[in-house]
């Protein structure tokens, strides 16, 4: 019996956390989901579900190194708004973004680092995000660019302890 009482509470939790979390999630006002599209300065609105499905993909495949927005290895190249901005070509937008998935470069866009870095132009080295469409790819920029453009915290090594 106690068992049957323990299952319905953590099931009432868990339902509640989802409830909450999903409410949360599509709760982004359109300030926030609106980021830049290009360097000319033209925006572009994701809409919730693609924020939604950024976070995710992020979280899936990105966050063991850049957790917060920082980069584990190489502190200096994190995802702050700056460091994507400072960046050749810069990357605090959704072009130039998507663009380092798909094929990145060093800093200073000089050396090729699709040997080094996932992307999705060699499959058969990052079999990770093989499977990425388009769309994932916009989506997980997408969250970058929302996180960096909203959260102070984000990529600033200053802000965090650890
Ligand atoms: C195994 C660790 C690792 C994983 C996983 C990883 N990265 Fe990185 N990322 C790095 C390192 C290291 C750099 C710095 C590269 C350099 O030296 O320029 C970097 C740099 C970047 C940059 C350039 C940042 C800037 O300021 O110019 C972007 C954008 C980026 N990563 C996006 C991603 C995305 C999106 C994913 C998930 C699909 C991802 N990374 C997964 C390690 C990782």
């Amino acid at each position: 019996m106690k068992k049957f009482v323990l299952i319905f509470i953590v099931g009432v939790i868990f339902a509640w956390q989802s409830f909450v979390g999903s409410a949360n999630a599509l709760s982004l006002s359109e300030e926030i989901r609106t980021i830049p599209l290009n360097e000319s300065g033209e925006t572009i609105t994701l809409s919730n579900q693609e924020a939604l499905k950024g976070s995710r993909l992020f979280v899936s495949n990105c966050a063991q190194c850049h957790i917060q927005g920082k980069t584990k290895t190489n502190p200096n190249v994190s995802l702050s708004k700056e460091a994507l901005a400072n960046a050749l070509p810069a990357r605090d937008n959704l072009v130039g973004l998507m663009d380092y998935i798909e094929h990145p470069t060093s800093y200073d866009g000089e050396e090729d680092l699709t040997l080094l870095h996932v992307n999705t132009e060699r499959p058969d080295l990052w079999p990770e995000i093989r499977n990425y469409s388009e769309d994932d790819i916009k989506a997980v920029a997408g969250h970058i660019l929302i996180q960096a453009f909203s959260d102070p915290k984000w990529g600033n090594l200053s802000l965090i302890d650890n």
